[in-house]
């Protein structure tokens, strides 16, 4: 195997038990602040792994290393076994770590058969004549979009008038098509609605069965325990959660997300804020429970003759 940047792979890389990617203790300073610190990860053919935190927890932070953007300043990060080090997510690209982001780089005014294609654009006929091999781009996104179980009416349509959700689906399956490997999706369920949201879970699904090893950053449990095989929960930087599948249940996975105990503090602290006792703040129930009101008084004297 060759990069295109002319490095020789070897064909038997030695593994580390099979991951493709791999974080030892890593971790990465921007100057003072320490976004990221003593990370272990692991991500292995045909599963989801999940990362999931709180806002500002370091999950950009650790995508970013992975797929090139930043480098890790703390740790080992590395692919098929080797020690890396990537400067650019085209290295990355290159051993077959693609990213999908939330604002995917697409055209919307161009087809969505065309935005399958766009950079890689296949090409016919010798030069200087060659050009664009339309029919050949045309049936091979149809093919590979059925292929992932997506179908749409027409490939002749702007991508801008698909839906987000079908828009993150052609993202997934362009990766596929392109050899990902390993497939990083940076919140793709969070701008979506419930029903959106369960067809790119589809989707994610779809890639972990044809082999590729998926990291899928989400702020949702539910998301993440339909799908994931691992989860890694992440608070202010550092490994909160490691866990298979089978060592957590949703219940605990949603209580590391929400910090339980965070929020029963919270709940005390504002108790205090308004002088009442925590036992005295009403239960959802009673909130949504009709209001109880004595009858309200006639709004003139009732006349003696009752008449009206
Ligand atoms: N380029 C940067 N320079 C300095 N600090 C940064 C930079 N990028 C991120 N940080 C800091 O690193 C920490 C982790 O940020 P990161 O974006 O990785 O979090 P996140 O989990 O992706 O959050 P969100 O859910 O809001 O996307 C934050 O405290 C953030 O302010
Ligand atoms: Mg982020």
């Amino acid at each position: 195997m060759t990069t295109t940047h002319g490095a020789v792979l070897p064909d038997t890389a030695p593994q580390q038990d099979g991951a493709l990617v791999e974080l030892r203790n890593a971790g990465k300073s921007y100057g003072n602040i320490r976004a990221l610190h003593g990370v272990d990860l692991a991500v292995h053919p045909g599963k989801v792994t999940c990362v999931l935190g709180d806002n500002g927890a370091g999950k950009s932070t650790l995508i970013k290393i992975i797929s090139g953007l930043h480098q890790h300043t703390e740790g080992e990060f590395l692919v098929d076994g080797e020690p890396v080090r990537f400067s650019t997510p085209r290295e990355a690209l290159d051993k077959g770590i693609a990213a999908v982001y939330q604002d995917l780089a697409t055209v919307p005014l161009m087809p969505v058969w065309r935005n399958f294609f766009l950079g890689s654009e296949l090409t016919k006929g010798p030069w200087p004549v060659r050009r664009l091999d339309i029919a050949r781009m045309k049936q091979t996104a149809d093919e590979e979009l059925r292929a992932m179980g997506i179908v749409l009416d027409d490939l002749e349509q702007p991508i801008g008038t698909l839906s987000g959700g079908q828009r993150q689906c052609v993202a997934i399956a362009r990766a596929v098509h392109f050899g990902a490997r390993v497939l990083i999706l940076d919140e793709p369920t969070a701008a979506l609605g419930v029903k959106q949201s369960g067809v790119v879970l589809k989707y994610i699904a779809a890639a972990r069965d044809r082999g590729l090893g998926v990291i899928f950053i989400t702020h949702n449990p539910h998301h993440a325990y339909m799908v994931g095989d691992h989860f890694s929960v992440l608070r202010l930087g550092t490994l909160e959660l490691s866990a298979d599948r089978s060592e957590v249940s949703l219940e605990e996975l949603t209580n590391h997300m929400a910090g339980g105990a965070e929020l029963a503090a919270l709940k005390h602290e504002l108790a205090q804020v308004r002088g009442v006792d925590v036992e005295e703040l009403p239960e959802e129930e009673d909130l949504t429970a009709p209001v109880k009101t004595s009858p309200a008084p006639p709004a003139y004297p009732a006349s003696p003759e009752g008449t009206s």
